[in-house]
């Protein structure tokens, strides 16, 4: 084993969009577990939107990164050094580690990766960690749409986005996919098989929102926030359902975003928007793997990856997603 370890680490935190100063790759020592502890060498790392909300001072679900230390992220890899009766070296395991070869963490921080018939490890890390119970617990528990009803899904053509619509269409939902160029709308409906598509960056929304959605939106899946939710919101239906997934359009930025100017609809529609984060859910992760693994074993979810490779492209990678560059889920492979 190498004695040097290679991490990303969070020297200041960004103002707007992450700088190259924000985050520095260094080479450092090789971590030892403590009490409690395993080391991990990262195979694969997941580049997810909400890192950048986790490189802020304000605390969210989770609390801020620390400054100049490591730059979290979920990982796959096998343990290296154990201090902890619930992994032994030489175990594979996926959870909260960081952008390191090395990583050394609470053994609490992960978990073994479950064996699922049909699905390699790359899929259940990539997609049944975070992305697929991210959506169907947001259209299953919040949006819940009744079949024929409406359901609009905004970053339609990203890693939850694309699993959102096929859920939708699945349990008999009409959807509506919004989605930025061409290409990714083209493969909305194409490939994941949603009904329409509408592209938010050459398109007037609100307008094609009317064509697509005559009677009305009965469901919103919103992984995006800002004009769109507004656009959105001014086209609910009464008590329709907004899973608030996440507002990557916000995620950068440098001063306070005003709200939707069509707020008042909520009262006037009496819609119920409700905010959920995937890990609240852990204890029903098995009910969401039996849905998404048959479906896909079944030939009926279709998914993504954008596998990019070196721990040295993290940054680029992670921009990826701010970009619209990344072409399915996000994943940086470290290792072998
Ligand atoms: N609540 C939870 O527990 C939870 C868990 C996981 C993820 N999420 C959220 O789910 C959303 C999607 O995450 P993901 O991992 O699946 O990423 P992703 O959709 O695969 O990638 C991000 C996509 O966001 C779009 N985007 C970037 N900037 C945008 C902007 N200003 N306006 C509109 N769209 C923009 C881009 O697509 P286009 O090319 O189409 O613009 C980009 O490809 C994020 O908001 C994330 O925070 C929430």
């Amino acid at each position: 084993m190498t004695e040097s370890n290679r991490q990303w680490i969070l020297r200041q935190r960004p103002v707007g969009d992450v700088s190259d100063d924000d985050l520095i790759l260094e080479t450092g020592e090789m971590p030892h577990a403590d009490d409690g502890e395993i080391v991990v060498r990262t195979r694969l790392l997941s580049m997810d939107p909400a890192n950048r909300a986790w490189m802020n001072e304000t605390p969210s679900y989770m609390d801020p990164v620390p400054l100049n230390g490591p730059m979290l992220g979920m990982a796959l890899g096998e343990v290296t050094e154990s201090r902890s009766d619930r992994f032994s070296v030489g175990d594979t395991v996926m959870g909260l580690g960081s952008w390191s070869e090395y990583c050394k963490r609470p053994a609490a921080a992960f978990q073994p990766v479950p064996t699922l018939p049909g699905l390699s490890e790359q899929e259940v890390f990539g997609m049944l960690l975070v992305v697929g119970p991210t959506a169907y617990f947001g259209v299953h528990d919040i949006c819940a749409p009744k079949p024929g009803e409406t359901l609009v899904v905004s970053g339609a053509a990203g890693a939850v986005g694309s699993i959102a619509g096929q859920l939708g269409k699945a349990w008999g939902a009409r959807v509506v996919g919004i989605a930025g160029g061409a290409d990714k709308c083209r493969r909305v409906t194409e490939d994941y098989g949603m009904d329409a598509a509408i592209d938010y960056k050459a398109e007037n929304v609100n307008a094609r929102l009317g064509e697509l959605c005559p009677d009305g939106i009965d469901c919103y899946f919103d992984n995006v926030g800002g004009d769109i939710l507004d656009a959105v919101l001014g086209r609910m239906n009464d008590f329709a359902r907004v899973a608030q997934c996440g507002a990557i359009s916000m995620y950068n930025a440098d001063k306070p975003v005003p709200g939707p100017y069509n707020y008042i609809n909520i009262v006037m529609r009496r819609i119920k928007i409700q905010g959920f984060i995937v890990l609240d859910h852990m204890d029903r992760y098995p009910e969401a793997f039996e849905v998404l693994a048959g479906l896909r074993n079944d030939g009926k979810l279709h998914w993504d990856f954008d596998l990019d490779e070196g721990l040295d492209n993290a940054l680029t990678a992670f921009r990826k997603l701010y970009s619209g560059d990344n072409t399915g889920k996000m994943l940086l492979k470290v290792a072998d």
